[in-house]
């Protein structure tokens, strides 16, 4: 057996061996095998911690604890419960693919995982995990998680967000799974990433792959994995009208294809930067509006690559501007019936509208 191999032989039999005897990370889908509740965990986990998740999963399953449930569910409905976690695009491929499989297959689960890797809003690694959780095929979990974990036993040093770099990674970790474990091999690596070879401050001294981890062993922890782009970070300032006449405020949906799609916002006017103080220029801006708003409160809200400031007015008005034609007027007290972008809803809680 060459270095190499036994060096891999280690690190399955190893990080396994972790996860029997020590891995004590408790998580609701844990154990779990209907593809429904793991298919709705890991669209959760997407994008968002596991601590974090954990609530709105246990939500999801206790509102809808079938497919068909889901499927059947108002839009607006599900949309409230996913308020908060944000990237919703993921939301709407949720709804999509239960529709899908409520109707078209009978509620059945795909249970390949081509079919499964077909699905709307299922990448490699949700296939990964769904395939091996639910099914035990072996399909190995490739995220940062996993880049990073490689990237430092291994010693490797290219670049995990360049093509060659992605293949090399994706290549080795079909290679390390345990075909005969694959669902706890996949979770291993995934709590192992999580609590034990973390980003920052991992726990090299109670590692147990430590002896023959190669970054540990040269003091390259802190320099792996490696990136070769540097993310763009676009500024962007909202600035949102509270537009109020009496008990009636002003909402319109969000129609433009973005993380925000079908949410509810006020008024919106999108700067390049900060109103200017001039009422004049104001004006120009807000062609309805005969004063200059009220500034009651600004936010920010940094995403993966963009920053949003956003400034929030409130403006009374004496009648209904025939002008806003796209959004509605409803009763102050609705509000808490629609869905809203996070930073509303911190307005909301700061202000104490629910
Ligand atoms: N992140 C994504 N999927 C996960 C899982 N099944 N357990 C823990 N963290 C995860």
């Amino acid at each position: 057996m060459s270095a190499t191999k036994a060096a891999k032989q280690y690190f399955t039999t190893n990080l396994l061996k972790w996860h029997y005897e020590e891995n004590s990370r408790d998580l609701p889908w844990k154990n779990q095998k209907d593809p429904y509740k793991i298919w709705l965990s890991e669209v959760i986990l997407q994008q968002t911690r596991a601590e974090q998740g954990r609530p709105y999963y246990e939500k999801f399953i206790q509102h809808y604890p079938n497919i068909h449930l889901l499927a059947n569910a108002p839009e607006a409905e599900v949309f409230l419960l996913w308020q908060g976690l944000g990237y919703y695009n993921r939301c709407r491929n949720l709804l999509a693919t239960a529709n899908y499989i409520s109707q078209n297959l009978k509620g059945n689960f795909p249970n390949n995982y081509d079919d499964i890797r077909a699905l709307k809003g299922v990448g490699d690694y949700t296939a990964a995990a769904i395939a091996s959780f639910a099914f035990d095929l072996p399909y190995a979990v490739v995220d940062g998680n996993v880049y990073r974990v490689l990237a430092r036993y291994f010693g490797i040093d290219l670049a995990v967000d360049s093509n060659s770099g992605k293949i090399h990674f994706k290549e080795l970790a079909a290679e390390l799974l345990d075909k005969h474990h694959p669902a706890d091999y996949n979770q291993a690596i995934m709590d192992f990433g999580a609590g034990v070879c973390k980003p920052k401050n991992p726990i090299c001294e109670e590692c147990n792959l430590s002896a023959k981890c190669v970054a540990y062993r040269q003091n390259m922890v802190a320099m792996l994995p490696v990136k070769t782009k540097k993310l763009t970070i676009k500024q962007r300032y909202f600035h949102y009208l509270i537009l109020e006449v009496g008990e009636l405020i002003y909402l319109q949906q969000r129609l433009a294809k973005d993380i925000w799609q079908q949410l509810h916002e006020f008024y919106l006017i999108e700067g390049e930067e900060p109103f200017a103080s001039d009422n004049k220029l104001w004006q120009t801006i807000v062609p309805f509006v005969e004063q200059k708003g009220e500034r009651i409160f600004h936010s920010s809200q940094k995403l993966t690559h963009q920053v949003i400031t956003s400034d929030f007015y409130e403006i009374k008005l004496h009648a209904i501007p025939p002008q806003l034609q796209t959004g509605i007027w409803i009763q102050k007290h609705l509000i808490k019936n629609y869905a809203f972008p996070k930073t509303i809803v911190s307005f909301f809680e700061r202000k104490k509208y629910f």
